[in-house]
């Protein structure tokens, strides 16, 4: 699908998540597509990188928007059709950037966790629905992809499923400065299991996993992710987990300090600083991103795993598919979502990631039949 009218927006565009979404944004698309962040002479040389690139078809540019700004937030939307946020916003930003978005016709999507954002979604509700943009919720891979699993899980399976149990692990040393803070941020989002209800677990509750694609063994925490919060009620679960990873052994023991608070004489950048050098020095091969999903139901047992060698492709991949199906007027109404929600209805979701390069294993158990596929 080509759009070559058509322009897209990144916040936090040079950075490392923004950067390898307009890379892949300019392989798939024909239009505009603006690197944006506080500096211009940063966003011109990565665009001038990128233009340079073989088989691109988009055109880079690159412009100068600092998020806190009020007014430069609820103005950028302007002449562009997508703008996508990889750059972290307060509350009052993401309003702003909600109305801009409203009043220029464009559309939304989001690939930064923040446990404010859907307070904010919701209390504009009424505004939203009746505009003509669509705004999707954490449309990266991790937070992003684990609400669409479960549920694409879910939706293939004969009988009822009461319990899905997941897992994730990523592993990358490209992992940028505003993506430290928000991991560290999530540190009180360990914990959390859904059994009939939100509960906090205690802090011995680990599970030691072997993950696939080649990503090893590692020991997992319950974590709780917001586009996760209503699954297990949509779904009918009885009860729902999320195992995830850490990165190394020592940001592992800096994310238990910074759960149990040890850590609160520092300031909050002092313990970024801490993660980020720790992250680039300890975090060793295999790199990449695999998550599991398993459901036990009343007839079948089943599990699939989906992943990718490099983390941050990986977080572009969902994103470039949705910003191109929004590019190309799908038929999706106006409203706001997370990604699971948006793209449960796009049956051919799976087939579009694995053409960009994610591996696909799945098996079922059903009676004393086992099946599997390796994709
Ligand atoms: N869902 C997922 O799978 C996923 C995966 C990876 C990352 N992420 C999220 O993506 C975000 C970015 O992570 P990252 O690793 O790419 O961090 P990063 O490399 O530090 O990039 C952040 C970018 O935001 C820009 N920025 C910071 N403050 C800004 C401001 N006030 N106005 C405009 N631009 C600003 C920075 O440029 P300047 O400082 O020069 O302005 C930089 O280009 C994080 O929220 C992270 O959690 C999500």
């Amino acid at each position: 699908m080509r759009q070559g009218n058509k322009s897209v927006l990144v916040l936090g565009g040079y950075g490392a998540a923004g950067a390898a979404i307009a890379t892949l944004l300019g392989q798939r698309i024909e239009g505009n597509i603006v690197l944006a962040g506080r500096s211009l002479e940063k966003g011109r040389k990565r665009a001038d990188q990128l233009d340079r690139e073989a088989g691109v078809t988009g055109r880079f540019g690159a412009r100068s928007i600092d998020v806190a700004d009020a007014e430069q937030i609820r103005q950028c939307p302007h002449g562009q059709n997508v703008v996508i946020v990889a750059c972290g916003l307060s509350v009052s930003a993401i309003e702003n950037l909600i109305k801009g978005c409203i009043a220029n016709r464009a559309d939304y999507i989001d690939i930064t966790p923040n446990p404010s954002k859907l307070g904010v979604f919701q209390s504009m509700r009424t505004l939203i629905e009746a505009s003509d943009s669509r705004f999707i919720l954490d449309a990266g891979a991790d937070p992003g992809l684990p609400g669409w699993l479960a549920r694409w899980l879910c939706g293939g399976s004969s009988g009822r499923v009461n319990e899905i149990a997941m897992y994730g692990r990523y592993r990358s040393t490209g992992i940028g400065w505003g993506g430290v803070a928000d991991i560290l941020g999530a540190a009180k989002s360990q914990g959390w299991k859904y059994d009939r209800g939100w509960t906090q677990s205690r802090l011995w509750d680990i599970r030691f996993r072997r993950f696939e694609g080649g990503l090893g063994s590692s020991i997992c925490v319950p974590v709780f992710l917001d586009e996760l919060q209503t699954l297990p009620n949509e779904l009918s679960l009885d009860h729902f987990s999320f195992y995830h990873a850490g990165l190394n052994p020592v940001t592992d023991a800096l994310m238990t300090f910074e759960r149990t608070g040890m850590l609160g004489c520092f300031s909050f950048e002092t313990r970024q600083r801490a993660f980020y050098s720790t992250l680039q020095r300890f975090t060793k091969e295999p790199f990449g991103l695999a998550l599991t999903a398993e459901s036990r139901g009343d007839r079948a047992s089943r599990q699939v795993s989906i992943g990718h060698h490099e983390l941050y492709r990986a977080t572009a991949i969902p994103t470039a598919i949705l910003c191109e199906s929004l590019l190309g007027d799908s038929g999706m109404r106006p409203g706001y979502g997370y990604l699971g929600e948006w793209v449960s209805q796009d049956k051919w979701f799976l087939d579009k990631l694995q053409e960009e390069g994610f591996w696909y294993r799945f098996s079922e158990q059903y009676g004393n039949r086992t099946s599997k596929f390796d994709g």
